[in-house]
């Protein structure tokens, strides 16, 4: 005879679905959005009638899923039965500064989500999850793979734009004459701190795909003349004679040894007097992190393990790191409460 199962208490549903079903809310507000509802709900709210002669899709699925983009919180549906953006979901809209829309394009992109479904060989097999699916780093399969390539570095672009005005009012660059952004993809950080300090040069270092939409971003910005292009690997050289090098979201992306050796590369190309300064987020005291911010960090980190070697790390981490390359941690400036995002400057020992 089986003994009886202990009868215990089950936790409120809102806290099961998030753990259990977080993929479906995610696949709620991608769908809707690649369907194009965002985009035409923002010119003027429509029914579900109007959207799905817009649409061309399924009525009876389609309403379902509208019903399910309100339930997420996504969509508003009023007396009239007209769907219309909430404030969180006009992210997904075309004029929106972060692009919602980007992020799940590069998410659901076959080669990205099989990723996510390797994150348990991922951490049993200590390897980036990309490389277990795809049998090469997420960096070398890009270069072969233009799409992905522009996906991707459209998303990190959202991310710099967001970032951008905290780190050009959050950092003195005043003291510096010449810049490198290392691994600066297509140059919208730099732009944005030429423009704010007019006596900077600069040089923008990324590989060839990385670079590929700097020229017009450059120019957009009016900073051509005052930013030259450079590529190459930062794992075996980096442009030399600067006194600043940035390196913004490109630490996290690579395991301690790889990290070594970018920085040292750094430290050896430097003019006397420069520094570097890494801008990205940190990883926060477990124990005593605001949740909300320790949630936003953990996806961050968790993303990071599907696709690279990398990890999120402690100041404490940053400050090892430096000290193996032949530098010291000199500063460090919370620049954004978003994802815990600092300035860490290191100059050499
Ligand atoms: C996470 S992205 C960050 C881009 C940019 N700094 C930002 O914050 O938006 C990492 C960047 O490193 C570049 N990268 C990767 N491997 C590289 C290598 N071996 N040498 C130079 N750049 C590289 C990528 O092309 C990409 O632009």
């Amino acid at each position: 005879m089986s003994t009886p199962r202990t009868t215990v208490a089950l936790p409120e549903m809102s806290q099961i679905l998030p753990l259990v079903y977080g993929f479906t809310i995610s696949q709620i507000a991608g769908t809707t959005a690649r369907l194009g509802v965002a985009d035409l709900v923002q010119e003027s709210p429509k029914t579900a009638a109007e959207l799905t002669a817009a649409v061309g899709a399924d009525p009876n699925y389609f309403s379902q899923l509208l019903r399910a983009a309100v339930a997420v919180g996504m969509l508003t549906r009023d007396q009239e039965g007209r769907y219309t953006l909430t404030p969180v979901g006009r992210i997904f809209g075309t004029d929106s500064p972060w692009q919602a829309k980007v992020h799940d394009a590069w998410h659901t992109h076959p080669a990205v989500w099989q990723a996510f479904g390797a994150l348990e060989d991922a951490v049993r097999q200590g390897r980036p999850a990309f490389e277990i699916v795809h049998n090469t780093s997420f960096f070398d399969y890009i270069d072969s793979n233009a799409e992905l390539a522009a996906l991707f570095h459209s998303t990190m672009s959202t991310n710099t734009h967001a970032n951008n005005a905290t780190i050009v009012t959050g950092y003195d660059f005043s003291h510096f004459t010449h810049i490198v952004d290392i691994g600066g993809g297509n140059g919208a950080l730099l732009s944005a701190i030429l423009n704010a300090h007019k006596h900077l040069h600069a040089t923008l270092f990324d590989t060839t795909s990385g670079v590929h939409d700097a020229p017009t971003v450059l120019a957009a910005a009016g900073v051509t003349d005052r930013c030259e292009i450079t590529t190459g690997d930062f794992r075996r050289s980096v442009p030399t004679g600067a006194d600043a090098y940035l390196l913004k979201n490109v630490i996290h992306d690579w395991d301690d040894e790889s990290c070594v050796t970018i920085l040292r590369n750094c430290r050896n190309a430097m003019a006397p007097g420069g520094r570097i300064v890494v801008f990205g987020s940190v990883m926060p005291e477990q124990e005593t992190a605001d949740p909300a911010d320790a949630l936003s960090v953990a996806i961050q980190d968790v993303a990071i393990m599907a696709i690279c070697s990398g990890s999120t790390r402690s100041i404490a981490e940053h400050e090892a790191l430096f000290a193996r390359a032949g530098l010291k941690l000199a500063e460090v400036t919370p620049l954004h409460h978003q994802f815990l995002f600092h300035a860490f400057e290191a100059v050499p020992v």
